[in-house]
């Protein structure tokens, strides 16, 4: 049976808001250039949507990192799926991700990420849910969205690999499970 989905943020919600968010940081960055990284593969839609409407010049690079297993709960373990293609000496990257749970998987990336000499390191969310942090030294400059703890799907966030081609955020009710 098909899973029902309850819509927490709605696409325009969601536009408005990354509208405003990459105005914040084109202000910000103003006379810089910026080195957007995309985790994959949840914070694809988010990325996009935010560089489209980035006034600086802008460069992006993938990596694809994991943390989850197929259920809902972190494992804790992360490990390095894809990296990065190019090197990030001496470049102001900004990190963009879908969403901050336990806060594991950025804790262990920036320490990683940090090594290779980039002259900053910023964060961006879509999401985040503060209160499953667990890792509180994981600061993020730019949020879209708070949102209670509650497991969410859609703009590039997945359950077991679907609904991440959702339009909007919502929240899903698991139907027989
Ligand atoms: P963290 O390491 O616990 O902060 O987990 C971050 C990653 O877990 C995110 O990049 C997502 O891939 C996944 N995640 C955490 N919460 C949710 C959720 O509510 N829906 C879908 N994926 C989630
Ligand atoms: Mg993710």
């Amino acid at each position: 049976m098909a899973d029902k989905i309850h819509v927490l943020l709605t696409e325009e919600e969601v536009d408005r808001r990354i509208n405003e968010v990459a105005a914040q940081i084109s202000e910000d960055y103003a006379g810089r250039e910026i080195h957007l990284i995309c985790i994959l593969k949840g914070g694809v839609f988010f990325t996009c949507e935010l560089a489209k409407r980035l006034t600086v010049p802008v460069s992006m690079d993938f990596m694809s990192v994991s943390s989850y297993g197929a259920g809902t709960e972190s494992s804790g373990v992360v490990r390095i799926v894809k990296d990065l293609d190019e090197p990030l000496e001496g470049k102001d990257v900004l990190i963009v991700e879908d969403i901050i749970d336990s806060g594991r998987t950025l804790a262990y990336l920036i320490e990683v990420l940090k090594q290779r000499g980039p002259k900053s390191i910023t964060l961006c969310t879509l999401l985040d849910k503060p209160e499953r942090r667990v890792k509180k030294q994981v600061t993020v400059k730019y949020t879209c969205f708070t949102i209670p703890d509650e497991f969410v799907v859609g703009y590039g966030l997945d359950y077991d690999q679907k609904y991440r081609n959702l339009p909007y955020i919502g929240v899903v009710e698991l139907v027989g499970k």
